[in-house]
């Protein structure tokens, strides 16, 4: 197992009712800046059971933060904050309001124009102001991680970033809150939850039995419940299953100690950066063709993966591998997610741009091993038409 620091100081409060608990989480006397996305917590009551539960408190609204949220609608929540002097934030969406929201934490007492944070990774974060979740859609981790994603329209560019300060305080999670989800988001969600856990998993070994196993528990819940959440919607504990496994999926926990991939989520920002793709559906199209091409490199875990995820012991070992991604594959079209380029119009006509995005924002040297360079994303967009 390789050295780690693990470090999670997220308080989760799970289940039916929750959000009522809000007032036990938010400081006393907190000047509160509620950020949600375009809407969808209006007609689906979160919002007002988020009011009542603040009532009493200085509270601010900021809506429209978008799907892949930009710097340039976040900007305007920074104003706000400083305007208002507003000292908490809430985030109450899916991964793009909170990952929006981390970004704002750590802009507001920023000097300088904050895209330098996304420039740096998020390495020149010197403080950042404390926030909480409400989580309504299970896929991105993003309520128990230091992470976030945030796209500056003007470049096209899509970047990453982490903190050790930008951990939700809390994040309360009411999967009934969920079924408001629209299909196309179920699957997403189960999609992305699914890429997190194999970019932790399927890399090489370095005998770490414990992060494999949970690993490869969460993505057998994955593959059982995520077709319930399509065929009976209705049903609390499905939801309550597939929400919890994305939340451990990425907070940390089976990533600690490993070694960790992530090439396939890299590729897929670019994607999303140029079309406008969901997440979950750039990851649907990279994830098997990056698999494939660097099947010699995560041999060993990719048959470990056959064997125990997939029950596939039939067969000389390409063709394990080959049924253990085909049936991957598979799955992320059972869940309503296409995985090929020409599913979303793209081809071999895009290939260069998307490739020179890579290079713009070093991506060349990507994946456990640092040997997915610009060839290497070639061949897996070329593998992905
Ligand atoms: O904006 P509203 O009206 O709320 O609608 C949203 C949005 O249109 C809707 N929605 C959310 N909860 C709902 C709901 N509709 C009905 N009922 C509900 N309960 O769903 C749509 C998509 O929401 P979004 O937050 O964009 O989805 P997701 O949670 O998949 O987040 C995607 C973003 O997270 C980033 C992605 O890159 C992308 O920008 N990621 C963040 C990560 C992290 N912080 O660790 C890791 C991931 O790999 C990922 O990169
Ligand atoms: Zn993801």
């Amino acid at each position: 197992m390789l050295n780690f620091d693990f470090y999670n100081p997220t308080r989760i409060l799970f289940g039916k009712g929750r959000i009522a608990d809000l007032s036990k989480v938010v400081p006393d006397g907190a000047r509160v800046l509620v950020l949600y996305g375009g809407g969808s917590i209006k007609s689906n009551g979160v919002f007002d059971e988020v009011m009542s539960a603040l009532a009493g408190r200085t509270v601010r609204e900021f809506s429209g933060i978008e799907p892949n949220p930009s710097y340039e609608t976040l900007m305007q929540a920074v104003e706000l904050v400083r305007k208002e002097k507003l000292d908490f934030l809430l985030a109450v969406g899916g991964g793009s309001v909170i990952d929006g929201t981390k970004f704002v934490a750590a802009a507001v007492h920023f000097e300088g124009d904050p895209w330098a944070i996304l420039e740096n990774r998020g390495r020149n974060v010197t403080q950042a102001l404390p926030f909480g979740a409400i989580l309504t859609l299970p896929a991105t981790g993003s309520e128990m991680n230091n992470g976030s994603v945030v796209t500056r329209k003007s470049l096209q560019a899509k970047l990453p970033f982490s903190s050790k300060l930008l951990f939700p305080a809390f994040s309360i999670l009411d999967p009934s809150k969920t079924f408001t989800l629209p299909v196309r988001q179920i699957g997403n969600g189960v999609v992305d939850a699914f890429a997190h856990i194999m970019e932790q998993y399927v890399t090489y070994p370095v005998n770490s039995p414990i992060q494999d196993r949970f690993a490869e528990g969460l993505l057998q819940t994955l593959i059982e419940e995520g077709p319930k959440a399509l065929a009976t919607p209705d049903d609390y504990d499905v939801r309550a299953n597939i929400m919890w496994c994305a939340t451990l999926a990425l907070n940390g926990l089976i990533g600690a100690g490993v070694p960790q991939d992530w090439a396939t989520h890299m590729v897929g920002h670019e994607l999303t950066a140029l079309y406008g793709l969901d997440h979950a559906q750039t990851l649907a199209i990279v994830l098997p063709s990056m698999l494939r091409v660097r099947k010699d490199s995560k041999r060993a875990k990719l048959l470990q993966y056959a064997r125990r995820v997939w029950n596939i012991t039939e067969g000389d070992e390409d063709a394990r591998i080959e049924e253990a991604i085909k049936r991957t594959q598979d799955f992320f079209e059972q869940m309503g997610v296409k995985t090929r380029l020409s599913d979303y119009k793209l081809g071999a006509q895009n290939i260069e741009t998307i490739l020179k995005q890579l290079g713009d924002h070093q991506m060349v040297t990507l994946g456990e091993l640092r040997d997915v360079t610009l060839d290497v994303s070639r061949k897996v967009l070329e593998l992905s038409i």
